[in-house]
């Protein structure tokens, strides 16, 4: 995982995190050191961004989408949940005010007491924090480097969770791609086949269409249904599958995409150079139609409405 050049600023004095129904200064927050999720890497979080709209407003883009998916995750670590989709919303709505911010990067965690033990918890921790972040892989066409580590296989870890301890998988794959001069890794699958980034989905285009790795063995990322919505929308031909290195280097463009990386293009996969023009791409045209998507206004629904009630794919032109 990087920072693609740009380091973020995580807190400072000031700053305020959502901590178990409290807001309170980050710099004075506590962390258990006897917890569970240190020791072993288990817990569940989420990644998400924020966005001003053209409009000014402050908009978290597909907020139910990743609360559901945090309390999915909780689930299948059998960790106790006992939040509400809608109290984490309005709790990360406050948590950006406090922090004035609207373009930011929120980070909600779900964490363990104290247990040295292998058995369930009774109780589970949460923290919401948010900070300023700049395109998590950059802004510049990535210089790719197929990993010699393997996507953990389902079979050892329920891979459609997103759980801190799935993410030394990530830190080892792309700290070997960076030690080797590249951008980012390319994660196969224990098949063989194509999977995934650190922390992104992966899309090749051929012939105009759109491929992507059938969902099983990586993380069903919301910007990944998010390109797939917006092809739907734009006409654009899709498939999704499970396809080889060796297809992969025969495609016109690729691209990653996630929360963090948001769309962002290849430039070349080890050896292979992606022929086609990025700017002449439908990739490229997704790219933008995802930019406009994120930042498009939206209204709060009036009091008393649920907040997940706002309409999550907002109209994007052609
Ligand atoms: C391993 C992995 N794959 C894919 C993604 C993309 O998921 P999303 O689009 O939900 O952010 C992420 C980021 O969360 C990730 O960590």
């Amino acid at each position: 995982m990087g920072d693609g050049g740009f380091m973020a600023s995580y807190y400072n004095n000031e700053t305020i995190l959502f901590l178990n129904g409290e807001f309170v200064k980050a710099a004075e927050a506590k962390m258990d050191f006897y917890s569970q999720s240190l020791h072993y890497g288990y817990s569940v979080f989420e990644g998400i961004r924020s966005y001003k709209t053209v409009t000014g407003e402050t908009k978290i883009f597909k907020a139910v989408e990743h609360y559901e998916r945090l309390k999915n995750s909780a689930a299948a670590m059998n960790m106790p949940y006992h939040w509400t989709t809608d109290e984490l919303i309005e709790a990360t709505y406050e948590t950006l005010k406090r922090n004035k911010l609207q373009d930011a990067y929120i980070r909600p965690v779900v964490y363990a007491p104290q247990n040295m033990k292998f058995d369930v918890n009774e109780q589970s921790f949460i923290v919401i924090e948010a900070w300023e972040m700049q395109p998590f892989l950059g802004d510049k066409l990535l210089r790719v480097m197929t990993s010699s580590f393997q996507r953990p296989n389902p079979k050892a870890f329920y891979i459609h969770a997103k759980a801190a301890g799935h993410y030394v998988n990530s830190i080892l794959a792309s700290q070997e791609a960076k030690a080797k001069g590249y951008d980012e890794a390319l994660l196969l699958d224990m098949n063989g086949y194509a999977a995934e980034a650190p922390g992104a989905n992966l899309f090749y285009e051929k012939g105009g269409k759109l491929v992507t790795p059938a969902l099983g063995n990586i993380l069903p990322g919301i910007t990944r249904a998010t390109v797939l919505e917006l092809c739907n929308e734009l006409n654009i031909e899709t498939e999704e599958k499970f396809f080889t290195l060796d297809e992969l280097k025969t495609a016109d463009a690729a691209f990653y995409c996630g929360t963090a990386a948001e769309v962002i293009g290849m430039k070349s996969l080890d050896e292979y150079e992606f022929p086609l023009e990025w700017n002449n791409s439908v990739s490229r045209k997704i790219q933008l139609a995802y930019k406009e998507l994120v930042t498009a206004p939206f209204r709060l629904p009036p009091k008393g409405e649920a907040i997940n009630a706002q309409p999550l794919l907002i109209e994007v032109n052609d």
